[in-house]
């Protein structure tokens, strides 16, 4: 029930397209939960057996075993599968090749057959889904079949595999591998000669992939990116598997018989990299329920090994690491990269981006989150459009997200290149199976067209003005105006020069050129951000409908809307031209554009025009954590749920304090700006007060913030620090645990400030009495302890005292590990406390500053009157 309320929830949503971690979380969840208990169950130790197994050493009159065991059957075992008769077998006593890299295979390609006319294997399968094809060819010599001269198409019943193949080259070796799903019990594979020739082929693996090797659905590499669904459509074939930083893998070292090469020839910057490997055992495959890595996927060998950034700490760590591979243009291509982070002495040390053919495809991809532990292998799928491959390579390159951060790294432990079939199932050409051409004939037709046109206009417009000439050069004012006769050119010059003068001016400084106007500046392209047009935003919201207001915001009102294709989205409009309005606009449309992170709310585009400021978002249709805690008539969150979300909006501020390219403080949390997605997964919003620190570690500012969840101390000194938004995340914390405001007038005034008053409370021992009820007899009294003392640590006076972000993350995860490792126990904290004083088991380091100070700040509203330069909200 679960699982479906899941799946529709994703129909909706992906129709959103630049969440890529989220969408790959959500990716991996429904398959994997779905197949967990067969992977399971029936290869507990990982091995796989495959219910398809054909092997054949075609051309031999013996069976075959290679070195890693495998046994290829003979010809004569095989004929039952063969539409023909004819029997021609070539071979040879062995072969002796220069230059040969040390194929394992090697006996396989000793003996061919070949066909001389249509021929066709048929397969019984037992067992539908995705088979393995791995062909082999190697042009033996021979007197009366020269076959390297042969041409001839390869097919399955649905898709081309090779057209008009020849192997010309007799020096290497020829190892085609496909992946492609069938879906009836016989499957077929034919072998088409062209006129006049022959084929031939020197042994043939057909064989059942598991189903959890490749999934429907990738994240498409075309900006902005979005969910890719279709794999199981697509035939695959493996161009590249290679083993980054380490040997390569021959088949008796994979559980699917798969070979990895090395990638010392890909590696274009080998000077900035080093190889890094660890023992094979210590590699872990994640069990959790939203991501499955089995040795299937790719074998410990493979994570074992990886390469990192050639020591970053001395060097100028400004590089990406970057592989570069030769495809064919005109495909797309799947692209999967393993990673396991091997280099790391901690977890959340590592963040690096990553990006192919210069798209950043994963900005910050945090290891440590995605797999909860070290040394556990991790994987992610991409497919680029044939648009995006240009030169016939694909360059893949993971880089340092922040080379300001004392560890900036980057590692790749291994890749797969995937070619794809094209919309003429075919992954050689444009022709069908049944020999229709498919390709982009319309286009070509027309730009035969448009050049045709375009010349015939070219050599009229010729004669033309030949014939003016002719008649000019007969008239009298001919000698006049011959010297002039270019001069008309020159003007059409100049004006180009100047006006693209401005036109480079203008973006260049937008500032001095508006002045102190506020018209934004924006070039084409701010970020992957898009432009709306006003008319396209009042169309999606029923012309700013107050019945579709989601909210009100720092800067203006928040609508739901609804564009053209479907997608929903939330609309912040302007309000009027306040100054604080527009300052924040402009402030949430740079930082926005530079972020990505899941923790961080998206921005889609915005809108400029008529003096209009309008910013467009991905919806968040769970909308403010807030709303969920009290204040409306919303089931209660379990304390695992509270903590995941505090958990994902630590990591959102996490990342802005340390992982952005520069450090951010985001000066306005609370629980409004931290908005739940229709997964209760936490979004940070509203960055209209955020301040990037450039140089120095605090800046100072002018006080802006909420009431409630201001840090006094930079109330005080007016230096602003991250440790400012720790207090505010602290205030976050203790509103989490007992669900009611962090302001409230109508309580006693002792009680009014929540900030004060839990640090009181706990210093009594009396906090516990403060939980929310409705969850207290619920929680863990360990998980309780951790979390309460990480919330009083937060809000310590002094900003010296309190923890960083990556602190308040720890202490979250262990507060969540200690819920979740036993979360019915009997003991809860009612139960615990009801005799004991809390403070007998909490070992708390007691405040000596007085906080009357910030009591009185913070709990009486008329003395904010009298302090002029803050700015509540
Ligand atoms: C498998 O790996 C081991 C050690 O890494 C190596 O000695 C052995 O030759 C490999 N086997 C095959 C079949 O490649
Ligand atoms: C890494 O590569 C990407 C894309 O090619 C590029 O945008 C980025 O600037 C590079 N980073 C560094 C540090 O060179």
């Amino acid at each position: 029930m679960e699982e479906e309320n899941k799946e529709a929830n994703m129909k909706h949503s992906y129709n959103f397209s630049p969440l890529f971690i989220l969408l790959l979380l959500h990716l991996f969840f429904i398959p994997s939960t779905c197949v967990y208990n067969s992977i399971t169950d029936s290869y507990s130790d990982y091995s796989f057996t495959p219910s398809v197994n054909y092997l054949i050493d075609c051309g031999s009159s013996f069976k075959t075993q290679l070195q890693d065991g495998r046994i290829f059957k003979s010809d004569r075992e095989t004929t039952s599968f063969l539409s023909t008769t004819e029997d021609i077998q070539i071979s040879v006593d062995s072969l002796n090749l220069m230059n040969l890299s040390h194929s394992s295979a090697l006996p396989l390609y000793e003996t061919a057959r070949v066909f001389t006319e249509d021929t066709t294997y048929t397969f019984y399968i037992s067992q539908m889904g995705r088979l393995w094809i791995r062909l082999y060819f190697f042009p033996l010599p021979n007197p009366t079949y020269n076959l390297s001269s042969s041409v001839f198409s390869v097919h399955t019943d649905h898709f081309v595999l090779l057209h008009e193949f020849s192997q010309s080259n007799n020096d290497s070796l020829v190892f085609k591998e496909y992946l492609v799903n069938v879906s009836y019990h016989r499957f077929s594979l034919k072998f088409k000669p062209k006129k006049n020739s022959f084929a031939f082929i020197n042994a043939i693996e057909i064989v059942s992939a598991p189903d959890i090797l490749v999934w429907d659905s990738a994240i498409q590499v075309t900006p902005p990116l979005k969910k890719f669904d279709g794999l199981m459509n697509s035939a695959l074939q493996v161009s590249y598997r290679i083993n980054v930083g380490g040997p390569m893998i021959t088949p008796g070292n994979d559980t699917l018989s798969r070979t990895w090469e090395s990638d010392v020839p890909y590696n274009i910057f080998p000077q900035g990299s080093v190889s890094v490997s660890v023992p094979d055992k210590r590699i872990k495959y994640s069990q959790t329920s939203d991501f499955i890595v089995t040795p299937l996927i790719a074998p410990n060998s493979i994570y074992a090994t990886c390469v990192k950034m050639e020591d970053p700490r001395v060097m100028q760590p400004n590089f990406n690491l970057s592989w570069m591979v030769n495809v064919e243009e005109r495909y797309s291509y799947l692209i999967r990269m393993h990673f396991c982070d091997i280099v790391s002495r901690r977890l959340d040390e590592l963040y690096f981006n990553v990006y192919l053919n210069g798209i950043e495809c994963v900005s910050a991809l945090d290891l440590s989150y995605e797999t909860k532990a070290l040394s556990t292998a991790y994987y992610m799928d991409f497919v680029i459009g044939s648009s995006n491959i240009t030169n016939g390579t694909i360059v893949i390159q993971v880089g340092p997200t922040n080379h300001k951060q004392d560890i900036s790294n980057a590692i790749l432990n291994g890749f797969e290149v995937m070619k794809m079939s094209n919309s003429a199932d075919s992954l050689d050409g444009f022709f069908s199976v049944d020999g229709e051409y498919k390709g982009p004939s319309l286009t070509t037709k027309l730009m035969k067209l448009v050049a045709i046109i375009g010349f015939s206009f070219a050599v009229i417009s010729l004669l033309l003005l030949g014939v003016m000439y002719v008649k000019w050069l007969r008239s009298p004012l001919c000698l006049e105006e011959r010297k002039n006769f270019f001069s008309w050119l020159l003007p059409l010059h100049s004006k180009c020069n100047i006006s693209c003068s401005i036109y480079s001016n203008k973006y260049d400084s937008p500032k001095s050129k508006h002045g102190g106007g506020h018209s934004i500046h924006h070039s084409p392209r701010r970020g992957s951000k898009r432009f709306f047009h006003f008319i396209e935003l009042q169309r999606a919201t029923g012309n700013f409908d107050e019945k579709k207001v989601l909210g009100v915001g720092g800067f203006g009102k928040v609508y739901l809307g609804t564009m053209d294709d479907g997608r929903r989205v939330a609309i912040k409009r302007g309000s009027g031209s306040s100054g604080q309005g527009m300052n924040e606009f402009i402030t949430e449309l740079n930082m926005l554009s530079k972020l990505r992170h899941r923790h961080l709310v998206s921005l889609v585009g915005f809108c400029d025009e008529n003096s209009e400021m309008v910013l467009v978002y991905d919806y968040v249709s769970n909308g403010p954590f807030r709303s969920h805690l009290y204040g409306s008539n919303i089931s209660p969150l379990s304390w695992e749920k509270r903590l995941e979300i505090c958990i994902g909006a630590a990591r959102g501020l996490h990342y802005l304090h340390t992982g952005a390219s520069q450090s951010i403080i985001h000066r306005d949390v609370k629980t409004t700006n931290i908005l739940l997605d229709e997964n209760y997964v936490a979004k940070v919003a509203d960055f209209g007060l955020s301040k990037t620190i450039h140089d120095k570690a605090q800046i100072s500012t002018a006080v802006k913030g909420s009431f409630g969840y201001l840090d006094p101390e930079y109330f005080k000194s007016q230096q602003l620090t991250q440790k400012s938004d720790i207090y505010s995340f602290g205030v976050v914390l203790f509103e989490v645990l007992c669900a009611r405001p962090v302001i409230c007038s109508t309580l006693p005034l002792e009680q009014a400030n929540l900030a004060d008053w839990v640090v009181k409370q706990h210093k009594s021992g009396m906090l516990h009495k403060a939980v929310d009820p409705r969850i207290a007899n619920t929680i863990n009294p360990e998980s309780y302890k951790v979390f309460v003392q990480l919330g009083v640590k937060c809000l310590s006076e002094r900003s010296v005292d309190r923890p960083s972000m990556g602190d308040v993350l720890w202490n979250l995860e262990h507060a969540y590990q200690i819920q979740i490792a036993s979360p019915h126990v009997d003991n809860t904290i009612s139960k615990a406390f009801q005799n004991a004083n809390e403070s007998d088991i909490n070992n708390d380091n007691s405040h000596g500053v007085t906080r009357n100070e910030h009591n009185r700040i913070n709990s009486g509203s008329l003395v904010f009157s009298q302090i002029d330069n803050f700015q509540g909200r």
